[in-house]
């Protein structure tokens, strides 16, 4: 496929610097668990699922200057492959809603190509490897690791959930909730597996704290 191998070196060079959680090994993660989850699904479209999967981040208003050129840039790029308007109206419309932040006020129904990308994104929050990212994040930020008297906020809309906060409480504000935000039976039960983990660690962190 060298439509897929084109689009890993456009992604490849789009996050090359990138020290926020969101390098490429997210992306190949992400892909990874995406083309797993697709392969259960057959009324998914694996090459729809890749490509969203491998374009996921491209976008994302916290990692660019400029959404609008970053859009642009894609949609050029899938053209420029080939892509027909209507796979890639498919592909923008999945990484243009998929993300945590855009579901906070409004819900998004993603068709069945999007839910698995978005339930693989959110794979890659949580467990041993959310943990580390959700560190790395906070430390790239300059977000504190953990203030007991800083409780974990509620009801956020995207310019409250943007705002500072510490490492811990993004645990209460995002990670744990995840699970029951997915989309998929396959990743849910991955998941409720992923945040026991977590939950373990964020207790062990307390009472080692104490
Ligand atoms: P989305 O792009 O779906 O809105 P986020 O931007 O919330 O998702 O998160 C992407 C990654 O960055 C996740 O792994 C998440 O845990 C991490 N992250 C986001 N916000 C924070 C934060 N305030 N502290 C620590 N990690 C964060
Ligand atoms: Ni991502």
């Amino acid at each position: 496929m060298d439509e897929i191998a084109e689009i890993i070196n456009f992604v490849e060079e789009q996050l090359a610097d990138d020290q926020t959680g969101h390098d490429f090994s997210h992306i190949k993660r992400v892909v990874k668990i995406a083309e797993r989850l697709s392969d259960a699904i057959p009324g998914s479209n694996q090459m729809i699922v890749l490509v969203a999967a491998y374009l996921h981040d491209v976008i994302d208003d916290k990692l660019v200057e400029n959404t609008r050129t970053q859009k642009k840039l894609v949609i050029d790029k899938l053209t420029e492959l080939d892509f027909s308007s209507e796979y890639t109206n498919q592909i923008m419309n999945i990484i243009e809603h998929m993300s945590y932040n855009k579901n906070l006020v409004n819900h998004y129904q993603l068709d069945i190509n999007g839910q698995i990308v978005q339930d693989a994104d959110r794979l890659d929050a949580i467990g041993a490897i959310g943990i580390a990212r959700a560190f790395y994040f906070g430390g790239h930020f300059g977000d504190t690791m953990y203030d007991p008297n800083q409780l974990p906020r509620t009801n956020m809309d995207k310019t409250e959930y943007r705002k500072h906060t510490t490492v811990i409480n993004h645990f209460y504000e995002k990670l744990f909730k995840l699970p029951d935000l997915m989309n998929t039976k396959a990743a849910r039960k991955l998941a409720a597996q992923r945040k026991k983990y977590m939950e373990n660690f964020v207790n062990e962190f307390k009472d080692e704290w104490q």
